[in-house]
């Protein structure tokens, strides 16, 4: 090692010793007499000291370090004169006797400090240098411990850990495929795993019983804060077990998470049927951090000559509790904000529940004060809450409330980042209608077992069938997802004709698996947790970017490396692509 110790561990413990560091320059402040050099490795900052006793040459050296620059310096561990007690090492410096230059730096194009002049763009381009500051390498590190705490975990519980292929071929996940080119097969791609999906399932007959695998997945999807190209999966999957089992052993990793990395101790996951999310918060995946339930007001609401309520499929609102003092400017604000095209509502009804007990509607025309005070009661509203009401188609109207409830959430500082409100969310839909293609696709995936008790429906009434599948929301993001798989030729031929494929299609892409259910495939499930999600959530991130150590930009671009880039000719020619289209 070219040093004694880091630069986070000296304390006043370490008086006197004779060290010797290495690190980056972080800043220096020459006061006439003295040279302080600030020095930064990954553990910290020491502080270094140079003074008119020291030999000239040194010193001079000491004055020309720019920021950024490495070095490695040996001297005396030295009480400080002017302590700062909120750094592990603020009550020692060195007092340097030897400085060496290894490296010089140019000037970084941005403060590599807590608290950076730098752009995003300026700062992706060099992920090197920002991943040299704190808030962003303590996201990794942080990563890092996750990833430990879930591999000690599953292997506590002999989930074996087993490494699936890249380039395979399509495994449907709702995404586009990325496609590589193969060379020696001119005129055919592999794809890019959306998810180890279907290996797992293979392991499963293989006999494996338990697998995990924290591993890349590739979606080519339209980018979000919470939505990479690549991204990470903890992906599971156990044999021999019911729904209740997969609950209880990954409901345990949380739990472990949570415990080991934050200290929180939570409580028992709840668990709501999709139906009730979808009709009590209008989306799969509630933050229940906040109440602020819908109420459905169509019996209360319908038949008085109003036409927005009478004409709409639902009507249906929640209750912003003491906002009733709202300005009408802040009222147009948050009819403006539904209205947005991201959103799409048409408008906003409110009711007021004045301090005075007063019940003031923007319907009043429509609406006497006894009607009124059913819809007070309805939201069991008080002296002083603000009733929020939107109407239109079902699903619609449900997804636009939820934008202003989570909005209203935000405005009262409800979505508190150090507050986790974990949610089991069970019994999707199996199939969801497609409106452009003009059929059912899979709403998970199609491996995913209907509900026994439903199957007959497959027939029938398919959009109403059921499947044993789960999601992990926190905070409103979904975490994981999984399901309990089909392990019947049978059924999955079956699932395959209703998704669309035709007997032959289904042999083509799926016939390894269809093969493989014939050769003594035990009954099997299992969940994927984001893991880039899992870890902002504990960062109390935004982003998953912010946890990832060289993201792609929102174009999918890693403007570091300046990827995706063209290819030579050569290359092209050899995998026999044809530009020119
Ligand atoms: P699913 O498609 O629900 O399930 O994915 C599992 C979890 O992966 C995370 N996730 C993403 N994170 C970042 N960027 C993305 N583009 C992205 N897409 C998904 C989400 C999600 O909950 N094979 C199944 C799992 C199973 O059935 O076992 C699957 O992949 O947090």
């Amino acid at each position: 090692m070219l040093r004694t110790h880091t630069c986070g561990e000296l304390t006043i413990a370490d008086l006197n010793k004779e060290v010797t560091l290495t690190g980056w320059v972080q800043k220096s402040r020459d006061l006439g007499g003295m040279t302080f050099i600030d020095m930064r490795d990954r553990y910290g900052i020491t502080q270094l000291t140079f003074n008119s006793d020291d030999n000239a040459e040194m010193r001079a050296q000491a004055r020309e370090l720019g920021r950024e620059f490495v070095i490695k310096v040996s001297g005396r561990v030295i009480e400080r004169s002017n302590k700062n007690q909120k750094m592990p090492t603020g009550e020692i410096e060195i007092k340097v006797s030897k400085l060496e230059l290894l490296n010089a730096a140019k000037l970084p194009p941005f403060l590599i400090e807590d608290e950076t002049d730098g752009g995003d763009d300026l700062r992706m381009k060099y992920r090197y240098l920002d991943l040299r500051r704190n808030p962003v390498r303590s996201n990794l590190v942080l990563r890092h411990k996750m990833a430990q705490e879930v591999r000690r975990y599953l292997d506590g519980l002999d989930f074996i850990e087993v490494e699936t292929p890249v380039l395979i071929k399509s495994t449907p996940e709702g995404a586009r495929d990325f496609v590589v080119p193969s060379r020696m097969n001119p005129g055919e791609f592999y794809a890019l795993p959306q998810s180890p999906q279907t290996f797992k399932q293979l392991l499963m007959v293989s006999g494996f019983d338990r697998y995990f695998q924290i591993v890349k997945c590739f979606r080519d999807e339209d980018l979000r804060a919470d939505r990479q190209p690549e991204f990470t999966q903890i992906d599971c999957e156990m044999a021999f077990i019911e729904q209740e089992d997969i609950l209880n052993v990954f409901e345990g990793l949380i739990r472990t998470l949570f415990k080991n990395i934050k200290g929180i101790d939570l409580a028992e996951v709840p668990r709501m049927q999709y139906a009730d999310a979808m009709r009590l918060y209008g989306s799969d995946k509630p933050d229940t951090r906040f109440d602020m339930k819908f109420v459905e007001l169509n019996d209360i609401v319908k038949g008085k000559d109003f036409p927005v309520f009478d004409n709409a499929e639902l009507v249906v609102g929640i209750n912003a509790k003491g906002c009733a003092e709202y300005t009408r400017k802040q009222i147009d604000e948050l009819t403006d904000f539904i209205k947005r095209p991201q959103i799409g509502a048409t408008g906003l009804i409110y009711l007021r529940h004045g301090a005075d007990g007063s019940l003031k509607s923007s319907v009043d025309k429509f609406y006497s004060e006894d009607e009124l005070k059913k819809w007070s009661a309805a939201f069991n509203s008080e002296p002083g809450d603000l009733i929020l009401i939107m109407a239109g188609q079902t699903d619609k109207v449900r997804k636009q409330l939820n934008e202003l409830r989570l909005e209203m959430g935000n405005r009262l500082g409800l979505r508190n980042k150090d507050t986790f409100a974990p949610l089991w969310v069970l019994d999707f839909p199996l199939l969801e209608w497609d409106e452009e293609s003009g059929r059912y696709h899979a709403m998970h995936h199609p491996f995913t077992s209907p509900k026994p008790e439903d199957i007959a429906m497959l027939d029938t009434n398919p959009g109403q069938v059921r499947a044993n599948a789960y999601d992990m929301v926190v905070n409103g993001t979904e975490i994981g997802g999984g399901s309990i798989r089909i392990h019947d030729r049978e059924l999955q031929s079956l699932m395959f004709k209703h998704l669309g494929f035709s007997v032959e299609e289904a042999q083509k892409q799926f016939g390894f698996l269809l093969d493989a259910f014939e050769y003594g495939a035990p009954p099997h499930g299992g969940i994927a947790f984001g893991f880039d999600r899992l870890v902002s959530i504990f960062a109390g991130l935004d982003s998953i970017r912010d946890v990832i150590a060289f993201p792609k930009n929102n174009s999918g671009r890693d403007v570091m490396i300046d990827s995706p880039s063209t290819i030579a000719d050569e290359q092209l020619k050899e995998l026999r692509i044809n530009t020119t289209i």
